[in-house]
This record gives C-alpha cells, structure tokens and sequence, in this order.
C-alpha cells in the first residue's frame, strides 16, 4: 500500500537509502516504521506490537528496553563523552572493556582492537593477517580462505569473503586475487545422498588441503569462518567439522579466524561459537551482542603471538598504522562493558541453556510442515529451509520468493523474520526470550507457513 501522504514512512521512501532493498519496490512498499520496543516486543507507529524474532539483525541480545544500558550510557555521556585512543591515550571504559573481554575469551585470546561494526573488524582482521605475514618476512603468504554462502560483512576486504551474490551484483566484486573459498558445510543441501556428517566433514577437510597444497601452502595465510553461518542461510556445520578443518590448518600453518559477530556472547548456548564447536581461533571477531546492539561498537581479539609480532614491526615501522576515529568510543565501550555485566549477573548463558531445548524443539517440529525442507539450528539460532519437494529436496524458482513470501504473511502475524539466501527462513530472537514468547513466536510462524501453502507452487 502506498505511503500516506506527509506520514513517516513517505518522508521515508522521500530520502532514506535502505540497506538490501529493491529501492523502488521500498518506493512503491514503503517501510514498517519500528517506533518503540519492550523486551523481546517492538511497536510500529501504529502502535502494532510484533515479536522481534531475529533480534533485530541478529543483535538485540538483551531485547528492547533494557534500563541498565540507558543508565550506563548516560553516565558514561556525562562524564567523558568522547576521547580518543590513538597515539597513548586511552580511557577508563576501554580498559575494563579489554580486561573483561580477554577473560571470557576462548582459547589463546589476550589482546583487543577496537572498532565500530563487523565488517570494519574483518577488514581489520585481514590487513592484520597482511601485516603478521610482512613482519614473520613471508611477504607472499597472502591470500585468505572464506566458504561459500559466508557472510562477513560488505566493505570492499571483507566483501571478497562474503560470498552471496546479493551483496557482489553491481559492485565489480570480486575484483582482488587474494581470496579463494571452500564448499558450504550444509549436509543438507551439499551433502551426497548416503554420505554421514563425518564422512562430508571428512570431504570438506580434504577439499580445503587439497586447494591449500594447490595454492601453495607458503602463500595462504588465513581461514575465516562463521562457527554456525548466520546471514547466508544459518548453516549449523556438521560432526566433527572444526576438528577436521583445523588439523589441515594447523599441517599449513594457516591462521584460524573466528567470526563471532552473530554467534558470540551465548547465541549457541555456550558463551562463544568457537567454544560450542571446539575451536581454538587465532583471531577472532566479535560485535553485536557485545554491546546488545545498544551502540555500534566491535572488537578483534587475537594471541599473544600474533600482537608480539605486530608490535615488533610498528616499532620496525614506528607505528602501528591503521585505527578510526570512534575506536574504543567511551559511551559504547561502557554500554558493552555493562551488557558483559548483565550477561554475567542475570545468568543469560544459563537462561539460553534453559529455555534452547524448547525453541529447538518447536523449531523442528515445523519440520512436519509441507513447505520446510529442513528445520535446523542451536541454542537460540535456527532456519528454516524451504523446498518445492521435500523427498528429491528440490528447490523453489528464485522468481517464487518463497521465504520472503513467509517472512511478509508472519509480519501479518506480528512476528519479524528476515528471509535469507537459499530459501531459509532466519529465526534468532532475543537472549532474553521466554519459553512461552518462544511458543508465540513459533505459533506465529506456523499461521504464516500455512497462509504462504498455496501461494507458492509445490511440486506435484
Ligand atoms: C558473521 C558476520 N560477520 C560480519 C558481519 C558484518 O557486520 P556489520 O554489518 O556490523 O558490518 C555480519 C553482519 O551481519 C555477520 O553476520
């Protein structure tokens, strides 16, 4: 329906670009204005109350009116609104923020880099692989491994490592010879039929040796992986994936990197996806949750390792020579610093632990559904994939918009979802959710899957 005249969303359409949308499909749909939120509940200014159900871009871990957060904000603006950490200076929430990050991190972890968003810490987190491998005198162990169907952000570095077509069209990407990507660890849709999850993650092991020896060991330097893949389809990898993957890894010498930017902080039901999946990074990002979304704020942590290697070669090149103007920002560090609080105080991982069991379990109840092909995920994560034929798996046309059909009728029903590559419908709510939101969430999602039967074609 057209915009009224004069109302929010035609001011809207009038001057706002919107991220991921036909622009003019937004011109002729105009948005859902989202203009308030309590708990896991968002409000449009209709005043229509739907569940938040992919927090909203997988983020909003402590939900929408967390009091705290304002509070820690505002003390934090009152005292020291801004100052900056280059060159020697540095700030009380900073500080702590390390401090508390480094203790809760997985594995080898010590040190921390600052930045604003996901992508900015992939983008650092891959200069840093190039500057690591100038200072070891390797100058030609360079090129970086990502998987298809990866989503790790969309500047021009991390760009090449997300490897959806959606966000490539149009922009000369790939267009820097430097990255390579494996098979996606879907069993389901990349699987042979008959073959076990170990027998795939055996093959996918032995595909990434096999490019890796192809390549050259001595010129790949890193691999970068989701725990569990979130933005290209929520892709849980199958038994025994990281252990495989990280033996042929460590063989090459070949730094592991962990993109924790949906998956950290509880979304898998242990505190880190690495720690859910046994993996041990060399590196590791993080944004999002850190902060519940509240401030845009990201981190990279890395091994003692690696910043003695870094902080050898700044004092080679006397400096260290990359960092933006909002690194370390006072009020978001204090608003992370007290979500790791509250995460700690009201036991989020162990109330995620509690209330998983029921969102996986209605989860894969919609299984049954004839729309859904597969229904998968962990601790408070999980997709929906959709098929034309459930037995042969076959796929619908692109044209059929079928997630996105779904995605639209459980607006109607007052849930927010967000379709995602391949046909998956994407469900992550907040951390906070309660078993019975968590029923109302998939009581919505069930009304939609039906209103979508019919308006799609299934096979015969
Ligand atoms: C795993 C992962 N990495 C990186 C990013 C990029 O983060 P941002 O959108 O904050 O740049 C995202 C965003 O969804 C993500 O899911």
């Amino acid at each position: 329906m057209p915009a009224a005249p004069n109302s929010l969303a035609a001011r809207d359409v009038a001057y706002v670009l919107h991220p991921y949308t036909n622009l003019r499909q937004h011109e002729r749909q105009g948005p859902v204005v989202v203009a308030r939120g309590e708990g896991v509940w968002v409000y449009d200014d209709d005043g229509k109350r739907y569940l938040e159900g992919l927090a909203g871009l997988w983020c909003a871990g402590l939900g929408f009116s967390e009091r705290r957060l304002v509070e820690a904000a505002k003390r934090q603006m009152e005292t020291l609104p801004y100052s900056q950490i280059f060159a020697h200076r540095s700030t009380p929430p900073v500080i702590e923020l390390s401090e508390r990050l480094v203790a809760l991190a997985p594995g080898e972890l010590r040190h921390v880099l600052f930045c604003n968003g996901g992508s900015e810490a992939i983008d650092s987190a891959i200069k840093i692989v190039w500057y690591y491998n100038n200072a070891k005198g390797r100058p030609e162990k360079k090129k970086i491994i990502g998987r298809k169907r990866a989503y790790h952000g969309v500047s021009i570095a991390a760009g090449h490592l997300t490897a959806l077509e959606y966000t490539r069209g149009g922009f000369d990407l790939p267009m820097l010879d430097r990255f390579r990507s494996v098979t996606t660890p879907s069993h389901y849709r990349d699987g042979r039929p008959d073959e076990s999850e170990e027998q795939f993650a055996t093959r996918l092991a032995e595909e990434l040796d096999a490019l890796i020896r192809a390549e050259g060991p001595e010129t790949v330097a890193a691999f970068f992986a989701e725990p569990v893949m979130g933005a290209g389809g929520v892709i849980v990898p199958p038994r025994t994936y990281f252990e495989k993957i990280q033996a042929v890894l460590r063989a090459h010498g070949v730094l592991m990197v962990a993109d924790e930017v949906i998956n950290g902080f509880g979304r898998t039901g242990a505190m880190w996806g690495s720690e859910t999946y046994g993996i041990r990074p060399d590196m590791l990002t993080c944004a999002k949750q850190l902060s519940s979304a509240y401030l845009p704020i990201a981190a990279l942590m890395m091994t003692d390792e690696i910043y003695q290697t870094l902080a050898d070669q700044s004092e080679k090149l006397n400096t260290f020579g990359m960092g933006v103007t909002y690194a370390g920002h006072p009020v978001a560090a204090a608003v992370a610093l007290e979500t790791l609080r509250i995460y700690e105080s009201d036991h989020i991982l162990e109330h995620v632990q509690a209330v998983a069991p029921r969102f996986q379990q209605r989860l894969k109840r919609l299984e049954r559904h004839p729309l859904v092909g597969e229904a998968r995920g962990v601790g408070l994560i999980g997709g929906l994939e959709l098929v034309a034929d459930k037995a042969s798996r076959a796929q619908h046309p692109p044209e059929a918009k079928a997630a996105a059909h779904v995605v639209a009728n459980c607006l109607k029903h007052g849930l927010m979802l967000r379709p995602l590559p391949g046909d998956v419908v994407g469900i992550c709510p907040p951390l906070i959710i309660t078993e019975a939101e968590i029923d109302e969430l998939f009581d919505r999602l069930a009304l939609a899957l039906d209103d979508t039967l019919g308006v799609v074609p299934m096979a015969a």
